[in-house]
């Protein structure tokens, strides 16, 4: 049959799938143009998102710094509190220093006082008494010492402002106020008003207190009392009295460990540096 167009219809055919191709191109061109689009969103919500998350992990971290510094400054504040409330409720008498220097009046007296149990006192028939807060100290030291096969008796703990004062008179007239001076306190100046001091001796020594620097229980005293917060006042050559080996007196475990360490005695200190312990004295 004859052709009726004026050009072959293959033509056609081909203009189509030409124009197929090229629509379908255009298409894929939109497509790929669009996803080109949201891959480019999506890159920069990624990058907005961690950025915002290291902005949200620095704020974090700084609330975190901020958190820790209030807690220390409460914490600080608490030490401070804690530390004032000690102090107002720490006797300031017990950590001065007396022997020549500082008085204590008549009415001085520890707010409370407690018996020494027998088994540590000298004399058994003679109750010996020593301030309340100062005797788990005291017994602690005095048995640790006996477990370990040293023997220490307590011959005199508190005395009052009375009792100083008959036991200087009657050492006056034995001895001259001249000789009595050198190993007694006045009324008033002896440690042993304050109910932390004590005098100690072991058995063997026919009740003298003279000498004990020659015993075991010196010895044990000397390289152990500093734990339980005793402390010897008068070491030779002091600038108040005699050599006094058996007089410890308890200035807390926290001084009594400062002294030990520096090989230092209580009256070398100067009073503000030794005042720096009262708020520890009984911790
Ligand atoms: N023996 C000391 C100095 C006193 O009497 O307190
Ligand atoms: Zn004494």
């Amino acid at each position: 049959m004859k052709n009726p167009l004026p050009f072959d219809p293959l033509y056609i055919v081909l203009a189509l799938v030409i124009a197929g191709f090229g629509y379908s191109t255009y298409q894929l061109n939109e497509t790929a143009v669009k996803l080109g689009l949201t891959t480019q969103e999506l890159a920069s919500t990624t990058t907005a998102l961690e950025e915002r998350q290291v902005a949200m992990s620095d704020e974090l971290y700084a609330a975190t710094q901020g958190w820790q510094a209030i807690q220390s400054r409460l914490g600080g504040f608490e030490n401070s509190l804690g530390t004032l409330e000690k102090l107002s409720k720490t006797d300031p008498e017990l950590l001065q220093k007396y022997s020549k220097v500082f008085f204590l009046n008549e009415h001085y007296a520890p707010e409370r006082l407690s018996q020494i149990e027998k088994e540590f006192t000298y004399d058994e028939s003679r109750p010996e008494r020593i301030h309340s807060s100062v005797l788990p100290y005291l017994e602690d030291m005095l048995s640790d010492a006996q477990k370990a096969g040293v023997e220490i008796f307590v011959k005199s703990s508190y005395r009052s402002f009375e009792e100083q004062s008959k036991l200087k008179s009657a050492y006056s007239v034995t001895y001259g106020a001249g000789s009595a001076n050198t190993f007694s306190a006045d009324q008033g100046y002896s440690e042993h008003q304050l109910g932390t001091t004590v005098d100690l001796i072991s058995k063997g020594q026919g009740g003298e207190l003279a000498g004990f620097e020659k015993t075991a229980a010196y010895a044990w005293l000397q390289k152990n009392a500093y734990k339980y917060g005793f402390v010897l006042s008068y070491p030779p050559n002091n600038a108040h009295y005699v050599f006094e080996p058996w007089h410890w007196r308890f200035v807390g475990e926290e001084l009594a460990d400062y002294l030990h360490d520096r090989e230092k005695y209580l009256y070398e200190l100067e009073q503000r540096q030794i005042d720096e312990f009262l708020a520890t004295l009984f911790d």
